[in-house]
């Protein structure tokens, strides 16, 4: 498992470590993915069945002025991992974004719909699964859309979640855009269904994302109401609220596919979140 201490990593570590799985975890400090030489060190002498990658430069606006960054992570080192994974015959789960897609679309996007990234993420991401699919039959490509985990509390990076009670306690006045949805993803939920889309031998690119398209706007009325707070909350939009990077106004995923190879449907979304609060503790 490479990007190990990230929200998604500690919970694919500790799903499958719940399922009695061996794992063997490297966060970034012990191995770095854009170094072939590490990764290879790394796999030499065990062959797993299977190597995650959670790791990934997910910092969407950062991007915009440093692409080559972007890419190395999110695309030239899952060529790294592809071909150790080639080397050593083992399947290699990786993970993308909803952010492939320019969200034009009015209804959930499926596997089938056609990828235009709109920036320097989306690209380094849309090249990742490129690579990924390059040079492996059996690669897994999960796309996935707004991560937040128990995890985020002690990441650098956070999430949605940890940044609305953060602004709440801060008393400002706190605007969210309104004309932007995606499906909000928990990340034990996304590490679960991973791996039963891996023991039902799942390959190729699945959408795994919260389930409910829902409004940057309204995600954050939700958390606040899951939490007990009411700060003043007011809704934007992306002509008032600029960021460097164009983002995808619609992105929501359909887990259609997934739920056809026989895994469960994400738990709703309220339900995810309440059980957040309840682990964030
Ligand atoms: N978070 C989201 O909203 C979101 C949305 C759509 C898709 N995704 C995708 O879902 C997956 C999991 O995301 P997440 O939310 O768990 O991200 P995360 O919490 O930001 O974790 C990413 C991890 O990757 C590590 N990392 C970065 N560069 C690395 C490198 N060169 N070598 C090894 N490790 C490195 C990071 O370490 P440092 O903290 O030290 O940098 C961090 O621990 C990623 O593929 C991401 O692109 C996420």
């Amino acid at each position: 498992m490479f990007g190990a201490a990230g929200q998604l990593g500690v919970e694919l570590v500790r799903e499958l470590k719940e399922r009695g799985y061996g794992v063997l975890a490297w966060d970034r400090a012990s191995v770095d993915i854009t170094d072939p030489a590490a990764v290879e060190r790394a796999l030499a002498g065990y062959e797993p069945a299977v190597v995650f990658n959670a790791a990934a430069y997910n910092q969407v606006d950062v991007a915009e002025n440093e692409p080559q960054a972007a890419f190395c992570v999110n695309a030239l080192a899952v060529r790294n991992l592809a071909l150790a994974c080639r080397q050593i015959d083992s399947q290699l789960v990786h993970f993308s974004t909803d952010y492939v897609f320019d969200g034009t679309a009015n209804q959930p996007y499926t596997e089938e719909d056609m990828p235009h990234p709109l920036g320097a993420y989306a690209v380094s991401k849309l090249g990742g699964e490129l690579y990924a699919r390059a040079y492996l039959d059996n690669a897994l490509v999960v796309r996935t859309s707004g991560v937040y985990g128990p995890g985020g509390l002690t990441t650098a990076r956070g999430n949605f979640v940890e940044l609305m009670l953060r602004l709440a306690s801060s008393k400002n006045p706190i605007r969210v855009v309104e004309d932007h949805v995606a499906t909000p993803t928990y990340a034990p939920s996304l590490a679960a269904r991973t791996l039963d889309l891996v023991e039902r031998k799942g390959a190729g690119i699945f959408h795994i994302g919260g389930g409910e398209p829902i409004s940057w706007f309204a995600f954050a009325g939700m958390i606040f109401q899951t939490a007990g707070v009411s700060p003043a909350l007011t809704a934007t939009n992306e002509r008032e609220y600029r960021t460097p990077a164009r983002r995808p106004r619609y992105s929501a995923l359909s887990n259609a596919k997934m739920e056809r190879a026989g895994v469960a449907p994400m738990p709703v979304l309220k339900e995810a979140l309440a059980e957040y609060f309840r682990r964030r503790g």
